[in-house]
């Protein structure tokens, strides 16, 4: 098992997989994590599907156009999830509050998913196994993929996560500074402009030189984007769609 430090200091997305199944002792510490996630109020306000079939996954790929999910050996889609307290609070006669048509609700729903995914990501890379969450899971396709995962309302995809064995080690992409990504007792007051155009320029330099595919992308165009993408993506419709009516 790699070290802690190792584990998340040398991850990065990997998309390309062996065929080879991963081992049953590595897929039982990644529900074991995933089992002891952190979660709001303790209410494990998320559910996980781990698909394995292979035409499944198939389909999944010809919604989202992610190799990744057909070539993975176990392809993990994280769910908020208000279905499981709903159910046993209704079995026990239990008033419950709209909780799920809040923006709080969803909040914490998308909160416990995110960190179950990022509890299965660390035991994966651990074991030495190769991931990468694939947020297309959410957006591509919303209705078409809650019906082929048979979703029930008030559970809402947050994003997937292949994992497999790695047939590939890109090179690590360069990430923020420190300073600009952890700010000391509150919010930097300085003009930071131009550490952000040092790290737009690293990820020029970056792009260019690596090994594998090689770009003149930069940094910040790419990201805006998929913003511009982004912004085509019926979230509201999905969410109201899923049995999370958003209302306050
Ligand atoms: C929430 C989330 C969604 C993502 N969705 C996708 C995706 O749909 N397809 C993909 O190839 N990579 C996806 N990624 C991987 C990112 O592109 C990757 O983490 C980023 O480029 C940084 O690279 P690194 O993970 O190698 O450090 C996603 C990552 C996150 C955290």
């Amino acid at each position: 098992m790699k070290s802690v430090k190792d584990t998340l200091l040398q991850r990065r997305s990997i998309r390309r997989y062996e065929r080879e199944a991963i081992a049953a002792e590595d897929m039982l510490l990644i529900y074991e994590a995933i089992r002891n996630t952190p979660t709001s109020y303790n209410g494990q306000q998320f559910s996980v599907i781990d698909v394995t079939d292979q035409t499944l996954k198939e389909q999944l790929y010809e919604l989202t156009q992610q190799k990744q999910i057909k070539t993975c050996n176990h392809f993990l889609v994280f769910c908020a999830d208000f279905n499981k307290v709903r159910k046993i609070a209704t079995h026990k006669g239990i008033e419950m509050p709209d909780f799920e048509h809040t923006a709080d609700g969803v909040i914490v729903g998308i909160i416990d998913a995110s960190l179950a995914m990022m509890s299965a990501l660390v035991a994966a890379e651990s074991c030495g196994l190769g991931t990468c969450c694939i947020g297309y899971t959410r957006t591509a396709a919303p209705k078409a993929i809650a019906e082929l995962l048979k979703l029930p309302k008030c559970v809402f995809i947050v994003c997937g996560l292949a994992i497999g064995v790695p047939r590939e080690k890109p090179d690590l992409k360069p990430k923020q500074s420190e300073k600009l990504l952890i700010h000391s007792n509150c919010y930097r007051t300085d003009d930071f402009t131009q550490e952000l155009v040092d790290y737009d320029n690293e990820i020029i330099n970056f792009n260019a030189t690596r090994s594998g595919m090689k770009s003149d992308n930069d940094w910040v165009s790419h990201i805006v984007d998929y913003y511009w993408q982004a912004m085509n993506y019926e979230m509201l419709e999905a969410l109201k769609n899923s049995g999370y009516d958003i209302i306050k």
